[in-house]
């Protein structure tokens, strides 16, 4: 199915289905009246919102693209672009912790599970009755992901893990954690393994919950593994795997970051305008200044591009092709556009910017974890480099 670009509402859109419109406006509604009243308390308390979860989970959400045989809705990746901008427009929490769920474990489990495994681990997920985390970087391995030491033993039937991983987005929340180990540390990326690990299993606690800049709601700490055995069932495709299968993930879950960085963006920009049309400068609303309306102007331009791009590489995803690049490409231009308006955002409101009374400056912190995570933007650059280049 490929969609034509149209113009709609005076927005650089694609032509999204019915299916598509409908589901965008059915979370915008629940995001506009039940998430973002309570974003700025879920920041200033740094409260993991466990009901925004439940209720996510009770809009058949969880399982958006997944097929309706595990508990899913069996929608497409467009659709899940959609709804994760919707919630970040209105609470950036709310959306990380919807992507890291969907894209970053569900998804590999679709993607690399046995049978066996999607009737067991993703069905409730789908059904939100379990939530999921990704567990790749450690303290000492970031962006080189292959430089992992959390090690996972072979003792037969089941590993033994022993490590840690940081910067966990679910973290002390989540149900079960895809954690990519090392068998072989020689083999740095052919020796990585991905295994599911349950909350509970023995050995396996918690570290430090980070204090952080922006999408303070979300729980994110580290996890750390002491012993901890993961039966061999819980193992997704085989030993050596590990990285191509956080790769996949991360193509994925890049995605998600671009919708949610288009999100945000969207939504200061629409407090922005707002506050444009009735802020009194000079005898007149400031909307009428040119110097204002430059800068809303420029990032309407820029949150519309985000946003193709977004949806282009969603489209590359629901086509089934390769989609390294294109996800690349939607994370580091969305991301940087989220960084820029949302900081032209804090300036057109002035001081007002500048203080928690408007939420402005909540989608500024909010911004910046998106040039960070999943990727920084210096590493998208190097797989879209890596790709435009390959054999030159
Ligand atoms: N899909 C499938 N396979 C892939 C792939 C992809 N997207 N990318 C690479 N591979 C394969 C390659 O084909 C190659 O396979 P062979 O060995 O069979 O030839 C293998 O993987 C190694 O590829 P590279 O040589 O390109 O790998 P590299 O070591 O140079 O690393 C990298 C590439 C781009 C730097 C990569 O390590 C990377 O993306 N790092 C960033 C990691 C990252 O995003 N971390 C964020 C963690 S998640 C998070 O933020 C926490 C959270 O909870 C939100």
């Amino acid at each position: 199915m490929i969609m034509e670009p149209c113009v709609k509402d005076n927005k650089i859109t694609f032509d999204l289905t019915e299916e598509q419109l409908l589901i965008k406006e059915m979370v915008a509604d629940i995001a506009k009246n039940e998430f973002a009243p309570k974003a700025a308390e879920i920041d200033r308390l740094h409260r993991f919102p466990k009901e925004n979860w439940q209720l996510l989970a009770a809009s058949d959400l969880c399982g958006l693209v997944f097929p309706e045989k595990y508990g899913g809705a069996g929608l497409d990746q467009v659709s899940y672009a959609i709804v994760v901008e919707e919630l970040a427009k209105s609470c950036a929490t709310t959306s990380v912790m919807y992507s890291a769920h969907v894209s970053l474990c569900a998804k590999p489990i679709y993607l690399f599970g046995s049978e066996e495994q999607k009737q067991r681990i993703l069905t409730p997920m789908c059904k939100g009755e379990k939530m999921g985390a990704f567990a790749l970087s450690e303290p000492g391995s970031g962006s080189d992901s292959a430089a992992a030491t959390c090690m996972a033993v072979d003792q037969g039937p089941h590993f033994i893990l022993n490590g840690s991983k940081n910067w966990i987005t679910n973290g002390v929340e989540a149900d079960y954690y895809l954690v990519i180990a090392q068998t072989d540390k020689q083999l740095r990326h052919k020796g990585l393994v991905a295994l599911v690990v349950e909350k509970g299993s023995p050995g396996f606690t918690f570290g430090k919950l980070e204090d952080k800049l922006g999408i303070r709601g979300s729980s994110t700490c580290e996890l750390h593994f002491d012993g901890t055995k993961v039966p061999k069932a819980n193992m997704l495709g085989q030993v050596g795997e590990g990285f191509k299968v956080a790769m996949a993930t991360l193509d994925g879950g890049r995605i998600g970051i671009a919708a949610q960085a288009v999100g945000i963006a969207q939504g200061a920009w629409d407090h922005a305008s707002a506050y444009a049309k009735e802020r009194v400068a000079f005898g007149q609303t400031i909307n009428k200044l040119q110097a204002i309306q430059f800068m809303l102007t420029e990032m309407a331009v820029e949150i519309d591009t985000a946003r193709l791009l977004t949806l282009h590489a969603s489209q590359a995803q629901d086509l089934g092709k390769r989609f390294t690049k294109e996800a690349a490409h939607a994370k580091l231009f969305a991301a940087e556009v989220a960084m820029r308006s949302t900081v032209k955002c804090v300036q057109i409101f002035g001081g007002y910017g500048f203080v928690t009374d408007y939420p402005v400056e909540r989608y500024m912190r909010d911004a910046k974890i998106t040039e960070i995570y999943e990727g920084t933007s210096e590493i998208q650059r190097l797989v879209i480099a890596n790709n435009l280049l390959k054999g030159q």
